[in-house]
């Protein structure tokens, strides 16, 4: 008879690491309360042994060697099935307004090799065109394949799969972003104007602040459908989130899994209730009060960077995340991503624009994931779509 054993959080814990998602309890083995719960949290059934085992298939030895090769140690985990997923690269993309958002967009977008033209727009002469001759400049390094091409004319737009729009007025110290609904409404408008002509398939990214607002606007005047109109901004406040509680855990980013929802602003939602750190639930790891200072964190992230700039907002950050909604739409990436979109009873939410967790691609918004989020966080995304709705007055 085998030794009895505690079977504990922790050994559940590595079993998930490597894949498994059924555990074998044998007569005599003790769970603990703990791990009965780290199970159901992690998705593993617990089954009474001994199990009937499928008879030991014969292997040959060349495939023996590469499984032995590829069972590294108690961490391995098992490589994803392969996906049936091809990754695009797009003919053309355009970026509106050449800011610093949109001129680092153009930049990683340049970098990554993502289409094979990226063009360029801003109103101010000699903007667009100077730094898309700078970028071009970089291809006798890089050897990338992408032409970075510079305008003041809307028309270039024309042939774009997708449109990023960056345009707008930047906060300065002590603004919120609704502060920049009046002078930033004007110019979605007129851009969109040109886009609705222009481009009339593209889908289109709102950078422009305050996002939510915007991305209502951007859809008014276009007169796209939602699956076209996405608001990028939870790629950016996610980010922020994450950092700040690899931060406070002591761990790098990558052992943080955590999004924020709800709007770009102060009504916006860290979701802490699913937020993990090395696969455990936060409050595991993080006082209740360094959670709070995490959600805090995040919400003030690009306030933070304003106030320190004196003039103008983050850029590196926004264009990160403004390529990552890129890269999701190409299927470079695959998974849900947080994005503003106009709901449609989603989280029983109507007709407004906020920040949800979304699977897009190729045509846009593919599907908004209903995440389990509890009570609480579903009450603050309704006040956050009440907001909202306020700021932009009667519709
Ligand atoms: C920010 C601005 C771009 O959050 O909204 O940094």
């Amino acid at each position: 008879m085998s030794e009895r054993r505690v079977i504990g959080s922790e050994l559940l814990e590595q079993a998930r690491q490597r894949g498994r998602i059924v555990f074998e309890v044998m007569p005599g083995d003790i769970v603990t309360a703990m791990a009965t719960e780290t199970a159901q949290r992690l998705g593993i059934a617990l089954l009474d042994g001994p199990i009937e085992k499928p008879a030991h298939p014969v292997t040959d030895g060349a495939t023996a060697l590469r499984r032995g090769l590829y069972r590294r140690g108690a961490k391995w985990i098992a490589p994803a099935r392969q996906q049936n997923r091809q990754v695009k690269r797009f003919g053309k993309i355009a970026v509106v307004g050449a800011g610093g958002v949109g001129a680092n967009i153009a930049h990683l977008a340049a970098n990554n090799d993502i289409a094979d033209e990226i063009a360029l727009i801003d109103i101010s002469p000699g903007m667009a065109e100077a730094i898309a001759l700078d970028l071009n400049h970089t291809s006798g390094i890089t050897r990338t394949k992408t032409t970075v091409t510079g305008s003041t004319d809307m028309a270039q737009v024309a042939g774009a799969a997708v449109v990023i729009v960056t345009a707008g007025r930047a906060r300065s110290p002590g603004m919120t972003r609704a502060d920049l609904i009046g002078v930033n409404k004007r110019i979605i408008h007129s851009v969109g104007e040109v886009l609705k002509v222009q481009v009339p398939n593209a889908i289109v990214i709102v950078v422009t602040n305050p996002l939510d607002e915007m991305t209502v606007e951007m859809l008014q005047v276009t007169g796209f459908p939602r699956e076209r109109v996405l608001g990028m901004a939870g790629t950016l406040d996610s980010s922020r989130f994450r950092a700040s509680l690899a931060k406070a855990a002591s761990v790098t980013t990558a052992d943080v899994e955590a999004i924020a929802l709800g709007s770009h602003g102060d009504e916006m939602v860290p979701v802490t209730s699913l937020a993990r750190i090395k696969g455990r639930a936060i409050h595991e790891l993080l006082s209740p009060v360094q959670i709070e200072a995490c959600v805090k964190d995040a919400i003030t992230g690009g306030g933070q960077v304003v106030a320190l700039k004196k003039s103008g907002s983050a850029t590196i950050a926004p264009a990160h995340s403004s390529v990552e909604l890129l890269d999701h739409i190409r299927g470079a990436k695959c998974g849900s991503v947080p994005v503003s979109v106009m709901l449609n009873g989603e989280f029983g939410l109507n007709n407004v624009v906020l920040g949800v967790p979304a699977s897009i691609g190729m045509s846009g918004l593919l599907e908004v994931e209903q995440m389990p989020l509890t009570d609480h966080e579903l009450q603050l995304l309704a006040s956050a779509a009440d907001s909202i709705r306020q700021r932009l007055g009667p519709q």
